[in-house]
């Protein structure tokens, strides 16, 4: 997990990270501190999560110097557009303690009718505080092609990173494509299906094959697709077995077999009308 991907303005960013959706504040501060002990060098966390502080306590308590770790958060859909981008910015610095930001992202794109204009006007907020080196790379979560392509027209700067779910039963291709022909790096979150998938007799029967768990397989399937998955867990053994991805190699035919699984372990969270 030290390996990394290089993101487009040539900064690297450590290929597997720490997940801590749906990780309450109570479990937040041990997840991240035991998280960092066991090697994790990326954390990624959202306004939205609630545990930001916590996220930002477990760092302290970890003892890590600050630039060997990667941070990102997220901007939540109420702080949309360009003040109120920088005013939500601030507070999640304030939360998280710090005083730069490896990744800022944004949420969720504003679809609708003024969707493109209000991406474009919270993007601009990004480019500057991207520019005052505040955040050394910007980017976006869960645009789908027909809102990224609007923003890139537009932008100065280029989103270095998109933020999707992905994970077998759900891998997106068209924007995942997309994102790799425009040198975006594609992170991975619920890269297990929130859990969901790792019952699958066919994933399971694989991952036997290589010794391995099923949660491994799938980050490690993740990885060779050229995506950074985001695995979240509060519990210490499957913190650490989820780093334990780079000892195998899924064969080009078993990763063809995992892509092509139907639909399962989808979120329900891009709606239709995206
Ligand atoms: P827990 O946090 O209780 O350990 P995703 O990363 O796709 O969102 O999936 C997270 C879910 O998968 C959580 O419920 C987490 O449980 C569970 N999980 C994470 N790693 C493993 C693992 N190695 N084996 C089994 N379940 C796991």
């Amino acid at each position: 997990i030290t390996d990394t991907y290089r993101l487009s303005n040539g900064k690297t960013i450590p290929c597997v990270g720490f997940g801590t959706w749906q990780t309450p504040n109570e479990t937040a501060v041990e997840s991240v501190k035991n998280a960092i002990k066991c090697g994790y060098r990326h954390i990624d966390t959202a306004s939205q999560y609630g545990n930001e502080k916590s996220v930002a306590q477990g760092i302290k308590e970890s003892g890590i110097n600050r630039k060997d770790l990667f941070i990102t958060t997220k901007l939540w859909n109420d702080d949309r557009g360009y003040d109120s981008t920088l005013k939500a910015f601030d507070k999640s610095m304030k939360e998280l303690n710090l005083d730069y930001l490896d990744l800022y992202l944004m949420h969720w794109p504003a679809v609708g009718k003024d969707g493109d204009k209000i991406n474009h006007e919270t993007w601009k907020a990004f480019e500057k505080l991207y520019k005052e080196g505040r955040i050394k790379s910007i980017g976006i979560s869960n645009f789908l092609v027909h809102h990224i392509q609007p923003l890139i027209d537009k932008a100065e700067v280029k989103p270095m990173v998109n933020q999707l779910e992905f994970h077998p039963g759900y891998t997106q291709p068209e924007i995942v494509q997309f994102c790799h022909k425009n040198d975006i790096v594609v992170e991975a979150w619920s890269p297990l299906g929130s859990g969901s998938v790792l019952k699958n007799p066919k994933l399971t029967e694989i991952a036997k094959k290589y010794n391995k768990s099923t949660a491994q397989l799938c980050i490690r399937w993740c990885l060779q697709n050229k995506t950074l998955p985001l695995p979240k867990s509060v519990t210490p053994e499957r913190i650490i077995a989820n780093t334990q991805v780079f000892d195998f190699n899924i064969s080009d035919e078993d990763m063809k077999i995992i892509t092509q699984l139907p639909k399962m372990g989808f979120s329900g969270l891009y709606p239709d009308e995206n």
